[in-house]
């Protein structure tokens, strides 16, 4: 099993879309795959997959409902640990307790290929925490100056101060994969001079109105419109992923 963290450092900038898509286009692979709602204050993941869960990650963490219990598989397989409003969030979990998580959701169930976490935006120590945990962690990253500086901002953190290197960038509503590859390229200059590393660039998501409209119908991009431009960018990620 390969457990990966969608982070970013700045909300807003594409991680559900990211982690639902790719979620979605690596168990349409006929890859077995959980996907994590870390962002456990927020519904994001069901929102965005159209699924309305009877139980979800509060239940567990309050002791009354197992991993298996909370979790729901969608028509095509996909297998969701959702999230919840108010719930409170990673941050009252321990490193310990956080690592006895992220362990049982691989036991009690069947054998899992790629657990990917959903993390919530920022750089507080919970998603720290919850990044260091995964076997990679993806950064999502806009080409516009906060969402540059707060992704190199987590890689920082997770390099310097966590000794943490697993690290690969997807750049996120870019207008082609040039300009993906051309800001792919800045963050790592930056990372060359002040950090002595270079990360590899994972994939990319082009600005498609596609993705919009498959977000108004709760339904991942890749499901709804597979022929999208998006949707091919998302099976190339999947395909990146999953050659790694
Ligand atoms: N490639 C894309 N093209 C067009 N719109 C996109 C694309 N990716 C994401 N969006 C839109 O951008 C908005 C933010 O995306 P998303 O919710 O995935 O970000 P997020 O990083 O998870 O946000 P948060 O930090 O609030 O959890 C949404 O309206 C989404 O539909
Ligand atoms: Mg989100």
């Amino acid at each position: 099993m390969k457990t990966i963290g969608i982070a970013s450092g700045k909300g807003g900038v594409g991680k559900t879309t990211v982690a639902t898509n790719l979620a979605y286009a690596l168990a349409k692979a006929n890859y077995r795959v959980m996907l994590v709602d870390g962002d456990f204050g927020l519904a994001n993941v069901q929102l965005a997959l159209g699924l309305q869960a009877k139980y979800n990650i509060g239940h567990y963490l309050r002791g009354e409902k197992t991993l298996k219990e909370i979790m729901v598989t969608t028509g095509d397989g996909l297998m969701v640990i959702p999230g919840a409003s108010g719930v409170g969030s990673l941050a009252n979990l321990k490193p310990e307790e956080l690592s006895d998580f992220i362990k049982g959701l691989a036991n009690p169930i069947d054998p899992i290929d790629y657990l990917i976490f959903d993390a919530a935006a920022g750089i507080s120590d919970n998603v720290i925490q919850l990044l260091k945990a995964c076997d990679e962690s993806l950064i999502v990253v806009r080409d516009d100056p906060s969402s540059i500086a707060d992704g190199y901002g987590i890689i920082k953190v997770l390099f310097t101060e966590h000794d943490y290197q697993s690290i690969g960038i997807i750049a996120s509503n870019v207008d082609s994969e040039n300009a993906a590859k051309s800001l792919v390229t800045r963050i790592n200059n930056a990372c060359t001079k002040f950090l002595g590393i270079e990360l590899p660039f994972v994939g990319h998501v082009e600005e498609d109105s596609a993705v919009k409209d498959a977000a108004k119908q709760y339904k991942p991009v890749v499901e709804i419109f597979p022929t999208s431009k998006a949707s091919v960018n998302f099976r190339a990620l999947a395909k990146a992923v999953s050659a790694q």
